[in-house]
């Protein structure tokens, strides 16, 4: 494929959903790349904007918010804001960070559906769904699990198994439970839209693969993959109430799919940025990189594509530099386990060394198989790159300035032929980081950049100005300048990987330019030009901090293993809270079990003062003939509910163990009837 040249870039983000903090490997594999890509073409003075936000619709935020007791919104607002700050505090320098819940995206997805659907994309389908008879709700996506018929997993979700991967229909599953009510769904017709990917397939396949061989072999392989297999409809719109409404009359209770909507995110954001918006989305001079991690690949590359090309007005993306994931200490990132290094707990423990980890997750980055993060690693490139080759480089030169020259860059007197080729060499390794960032190949791009630290460091040791001084002042004079040059070039070329730590450099040095085609020009730093005082760029860092941090993951780690299969704690509640609650002693005077249904059993309650009618569903566990005298637990106060035309009067407490059966929570034999629990 031709390389040909582009006016601009658009540079887009994953929009990462809004329901949790973020950790580590979210800024390894999309966020440090993409902000190294966008400070790089700035620096060099090029029309790029970097287009991220929050995504802030799908069933795992509904889920979260029944969950908490409190509502979607509340729950994206909550992390919309943690997220936004945590991004700005690791300088990753995005030109908006908008959120997917905005008027402005509203009004962007519906008219893309409406285009679409005024064209004539859509296959419009009814087909049988599952549905949760208890709480009347269909079961989109996270709303179900079963097990997954590929590897037997029983916590599958609706629409992707996490054990091994693969994409899932609800209807996939096997013995699917509702996550709402934990019932057994039934099935019922319902009528939704669908994007006809089989259509675009043969598209896909030219473009995608002959037109875009460049494209990473992990992602150029997964779309090849998808293409082999054949691509199949896709529904874009579900039975919902979180989403954009789907845009037409006869669509009540349904909204656009979330996988739908957040792709034109991208659209919506660069809208609210700029009026010049079209430019970036529909002119083909403007180069579109998407940054993704893995999991994202087949919406970027496949899906997204189809409905740009369907809409007909936008531009494609050029380049979807899709890394694989990040691992911590040989395990999987897990939110649910915590096995997770939190951005914001990095902060906590780790003030002012953002760049660190930029750096080594940089370094370390999973370019083209998942890689690990561990914490030795993270010391050790601190210790022997950062401080050791880095931080140790600049500070000699600076030092040995202010010590030799009272901090006045010395002029050179005359250059050897070393000199002049170490000089010659700035020039070499920036291409080389060009060639390499050009080709998002950014672990490569900050081992070149950080060779020019090594060529200072081999320089001074081999130069040893410090053995000179006495009798050869004017070599002195000459290597401290060219030590001085380098430094200046450092902070020119580490300036997107390490944008702190360059600045304060930049500060320190005096030098106020920042421009990338500056780099390895000679006199950078004029002689007599005075720098300002030297202070260290990097600190080592200590085992113990090293210890503490593994220390926090062991306690994450048993954590788990003390509560495996255990559903994990509710947000805290107040005293105040639990002494609403009226509970009382309690005894079971009949039982008969519930016509016509399956777990329902009917009892007769002795609380002491009176006597209760409680429907139960306690049937697969406990047989009606058992049950009179059994002591219970009441929950007194609760208000009457209505089940299967019986009002219940309170509800009995039970222990539900991880296989889903339920236990009575009994008070002893001396606890009299209606005897207060606190
Ligand atoms: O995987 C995720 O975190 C998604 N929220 C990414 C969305 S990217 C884009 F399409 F918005
Ligand atoms: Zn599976």
């Amino acid at each position: 494929m031709t390389k040909r040249s582009f006016k601009r870039t658009l540079v887009t983000s994953a929009l990462p959903y809004a329901n949790g903090p973020l950790h580590l490997g979210h800024l390894a594999g999309v966020y440090v790349p993409s902000d190294i890509y966008v400070r790089y073409l700035r620096q060099r003075g090029r029309d790029v904007i970097s287009i991220c936000g929050s995504d802030e619709h799908g069933v795992p935020i509904t889920l979260k918010a029944r969950h908490e007791g409190t509502t979607p919104q509340e729950v994206v607002d909550r992390y919309h804001a943690l997220n936004k700050k945590a991004f700005e505090d690791f300088g990753i320098t995005f030109d908006i960070y908008a959120r997917t819940t905005s008027p402005v995206h509203y009004e962007t997805a519906s008219e893309f559906f409406t285009t679409l659907y005024e064209k004539g994309v859509f296959v419009e389908k009814t087909s049988e769904q599952y549905y949760d008879e208890e709480a009347a709700a269909f079961l989109a996506d996270r709303y179900i699990t079963g097990t997954c018929p590929h590897c037997g997993n029983p916590c599958a979700y609706g629409d992707q198994c996490e054990q091994c991967g693969t994409s899932l229909s609800p209807t996939d599953l096997v013995n699917p439970v509702s996550t709402i009510s934990g019932s057994k769904p039934v099935l019922k017709e319902t009528r939704h839209w669908y994007l006809p990917l089989d259509r675009y397939e043969a598209w896909l396949k030219k473009w995608i693969l002959e037109d875009h061989r460049e494209w990473k072999s992990n992602v150029y392989g997964q779309c090849k993959s998808w293409l082999d297999q054949g691509l199949q409809p896709r529904a874009v719109s579900r039975d919902l109430d979180w989403g954009v409404p789907v845009p037409l009359e006869d669509a009540q209770g349904k909204v656009l799919y979330v996988w739908f909507d957040a792709p034109i995110g991208y659209i919506s954001a660069t809208r609210e940025l700029t009026p010049d918006w079209e430019k970036y989305w529909k002119d083909g001079d403007t180069r579109m990189i998407h940054f993704i991690g893995k999991d994202n690949i087949v919406f970027h590359c496949i899906i997204f594509p189809a409905m740009l090309k369907a809409e007909g007005s936008y531009i494609l993306p050029d380049n979807v530099p899709a890394n694989e994931f990040l691992n911590l200490e040989n395990d999987k990132i897990s939110t649910s386990r915590n096995w997770a290094v939190w951005l914001h707990e990095y902060l906590e423990d780790f003030p002012g060394k953002q760049d660190v980890l930029r750096y080594v997750l940089c370094a370390n980055a999973p370019e083209a198989k998942d890689n690990d993060f561990t914490w030795k690693d993270f010391q050790n490139r601190n210790n022997n790159e950062l401080v050791a080759i880095l931080g140790n480089f600049v500070n000699r030169a600076m030092v040995l300035t202010h010590k030799y020259f009272s901090g006045k860059v010395p002029a050179v007197t005359q250059l050897t032929p070393a000199d002049s080729e170490v000089l010659e060499q700035i020039g070499a390794i920036r291409e080389g980081v060009e060639q390499s960032l050009e080709n998002f190949r950014f672990r490569e791009a900050v081992k070149v950049a950080m060779d020019l630290a090594r060529l200072g460091n081999k320089y001074l040791a081999e130069t040893e100005p410090w053995k000179l001084i006495k009798q050869d002042p004017d070599r002195v004079a000459t290597i401290l300048n060219v030590a001085l040059q380098i430094s200046a070039s450092l902070t020119l070329l580490l300036d997107p990987f390490l944008p702190f730590s360059m600045k304060k450099l930049r500060e320190m040095l005096r030098f106020g330019e920042t421009s990338w085609e500056l780099t390895g020009k000679p006199d950078l730093l004029k002689a007599g030009h005075v720098i300002g005082a030297a202070s260290l760029l990097f600190e080592k860092i200590e085992d113990e901090q090293i210890t503490a941090q593994l220390d926090k993951l062991m306690q994450s780690r048993d954590n788990n293993k003390a509560t495996d299969g255990v559903a994990p704690l509710k947000e805290e509640i107040s005293f105040e809270d639990f002494t609403r609650m009226d509970l009382r002693a309690g005894t079971i005077l009949e039982a008969e079990k519930v016509p016509k249904t399956k777990k329902l059993i009917r009892m007769t309650v002795d609380l002491g003062m009176e006597q209760r009618t409680i429907v139960s569903g306690i049937a697969e566990f406990y047989d009606p003939g058992e049950l009179p005298g059994k002591k219970v637990t009441v929950l007194a106060n609760l208000a009457p509910r209505n089940i299967r035309g019986i009002e219940s009067k309170g509800m009995i407490l039970l222990a539900e163990n991880p296989d889903g059966s339920l236990h009575f929570i009994q008070p002893a034999a001396e606890a009299l009837n209606g005897s207060e629990i606190n």
